[in-house]
């Protein structure tokens, strides 16, 4: 049987959108066939990604641009920063039905605004959690410096199609099969605050002092990172997630562990003198807080502290 393509937009030419992109054109050709998506208003994708794998290969994928696609659309895949997101969701809102299935993929929570949302209500929306490293050599050259696994799960499904295990499963199957391991989870929202706990603690630390990410286990940082992680906790105790402090230190002091040799993306993006996702990271604990009228005076600082990095 002649089964009809997915047609796949990858929106966000950082490394991890351009890791998918490469990983849908050279695994999945036969089932998918994937675009990377430009803004009329800015043309900076290259015509060329070169994309070096986890076994050293190199490949010269080329990049299959659109702008205003003329046939529907059945997966976004969103991977561009926190703070770019509202923007990205408003770029590509003429290209998405209520059967577009969206997917969105960036550190920190708390970053879809009311517009966004507006703009999404009628389609299902996936969190996307991924551990692999990826680093962005150039506009158009990337390297796979690290397999991990993607985690997906609900973020929120108007039309309560993915409630149903077999369209979880589908999903699942396609995107593992593209970029390997993809698991679906149930309670995604817990993943990310474990994520955001391992973010507050790894991100500000290494771009405040300017360090790899393993120098965050050295005993100086173990009183700052407690503070860090007993605030956390207690914010989300309020939203009912449910959180061991000893357990997030020792997640944190792993993740720190095995990526010790890396520099975290706020550590890069300030050096490179960009935006950081400080907002959707340290500073939703701080807004948080002052909502919910509790204090998170570590958060608050270690916030203030990369803010003023970027001035
Ligand atoms: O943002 C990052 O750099 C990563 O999420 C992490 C886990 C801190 C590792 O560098």
């Amino acid at each position: 049987m002649n089964k009809q393509k997915a047609n796949v937009i990858i929106v966000g030419s950082g490394a991890i959108g351009l890791l998918w992109y490469s990983h849908f054109v050279l695994n999945n050709q036969n089932s998918v066939k994937c675009y990377l998506y430009q803004s009329t208003k800015r043309k900076t994708l290259p015509n060329e990604i070169k994309f070096t794998d986890i076994n050293d290969v190199t490949h010269a994928i080329p990049s299959n641009i659109i702008t205003q696609p003329k046939s529907p659309i059945d997966i976004v895949l969103v991977c561009v920063k926190s703070y770019q997101l509202n923007q990205a969701i408003a770029d590509i809102q003429s290209i998405i039905s209520p059967n577009t299935l969206v997917i969105t993929t960036h550190n920190g929570l708390g970053a879809l605004n009311t517009q966004s949302n507006k703009y999404l209500k009628n389609n299902t929306v996936l969190d996307m959690l991924t551990t692999h490293g990826c680093l962005k050599i150039a506009n158009d050259e990337i390297k796979h410096t690290g397999v991990g696994i993607s985690h997906l799960g609900v973020k929120f499904d108007t039309t309560k199609k993915y409630i149903e295990s077999n369209k979880q499963k589908a999903i699942s199957d396609l995107l593992d099969t593209t970029l390997p391991a993809v698991a679906w989870c149930d309670d995604i929202l817990s993943k990310q605050w474990l994520k955001l706990a391992i973010n507050c603690v790894i991100n500000p630390l290494t771009a405040v002092f300017d360090i790899k990410n393993g120098e965050v286990a050295n005993p100086e940082f173990t009183s700052i990172i407690e503070q860090v992680i007993d605030e956390i906790v207690a914010i989300g105790n309020t939203k009912d997630i449910s959180l061991n402090k000893v357990q997030l230190l020792e997640t944190v002091l792993l993740v720190a562990k095995n990526t010790a040799q890396n520099s975290s993306s706020m550590r890069c993006d300030v050096q490179l003198n960009r935006e950081t996702e400080i907002e959707y990271i340290n500073g939703y604990i701080h807004k948080l807080g002052q909502e919910l009228n509790i204090p998170t005076p570590k958060n608050t600082e270690l916030y203030q502290k990369v803010l003023a990095l970027n001035l």
